[in-house]
């Protein structure tokens, strides 16, 4: 595991920018996994300024949300689909086509997640996956327990995760579920860069460098993977 710390939020957005659009650029095919929350806002609008400069950066790039809530549809304010279109894919030359979020409004939850599973395979896995971390230890939104052979299902989300992602539920109707990549699928990308900034995930991060690899901890998972990058601030 590769461990960088920024002097600050903006140097961990700027760095993480970096790596995406280096990794872009020298494979313009490339398959990305997204995360959402707040600590890719910026890293998001650092590519947004750059791929506005340098037009044609996601032409050919094939794109994976992490995870989405069930129960919204697509267009509602909360939901990740709509995150990812006001922080990044309406500002860029993505193909619509190539840019897939679970959808958690899908009749079939446990078909979408098969769907989901069976098209990142279909494309070759995951290249390059940026992950946030919960306080809790969770990445995307594989909560404390799941096991680490994990892959695309519809999860419960706990109640600190609901109340951590209140600010864009103001009627503070957070869903109770989830659809998430699991951890195995997360694993299967060649390489991981995780994102963390900020006292509320310095108990996380202390915990993950710690070096225990424990199902309780879902982000110690990733000392299970070859080629990850911990960008810390
Ligand atoms: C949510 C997302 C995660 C994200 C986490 C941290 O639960 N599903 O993918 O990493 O929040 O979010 P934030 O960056 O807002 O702290």
């Amino acid at each position: 595991m590769n461990w960088e710390t920024l002097t600050d939020y903006d140097a961990l957005s700027d760095r993480a920018a970096k790596i995406l659009l280096a990794a872009i650029r020298s494979d313009p095919h490339i398959v990305l996994g997204l995360p959402t929350g707040r600590t890719p806002v910026r890293m998001y609008e650092r590519v947004v300024g750059a791929c506005s400069r340098e037009y044609h950066c996601f032409r050919d790039a094939v794109t994976f949300n992490l995870d989405e809530y069930v129960g919204i549809e697509q267009d509602h304010p909360g939901s990740y689909c709509t995150f990812m279109k006001r922080h990044l894919f309406d500002f860029i030359d993505i193909d619509p086509v190539n840019a897939h979020i679970p959808n958690g409004a899908a009749p079939d939850l446990d078909a979408e997640c098969a769907r989901y599973e069976k098209a990142i395979a279909d494309v070759g896995g995951l290249g390059l996956t940026f992950l946030g971390l919960g306080a809790n230890g969770h990445i995307a939104f594989n909560e404390p327990g799941t096991p680490f052979d994990s892959r695309t299902r519809v999860v419960a989300l706990t109640e600190s995760t609901r109340v951590a992602n209140e600010s864009l539920f103001p009627e503070g109707n957070v869903p109770a579920q989830a659809i998430t990549m699991g951890i195995a699928t997360i694993l299967a990308s060649k390489s991981i860069v995780l994102l963390a900034s900020g006292s509320r995930k310095r108990g996380a991060i202390e915990r993950l460098r710690s070096g225990e690899v424990s199902e309780q901890f879902p982000a110690s998972a990733l000392w299970e993977h070859p080629n990850v990058t911990v960008l810390i601030a």
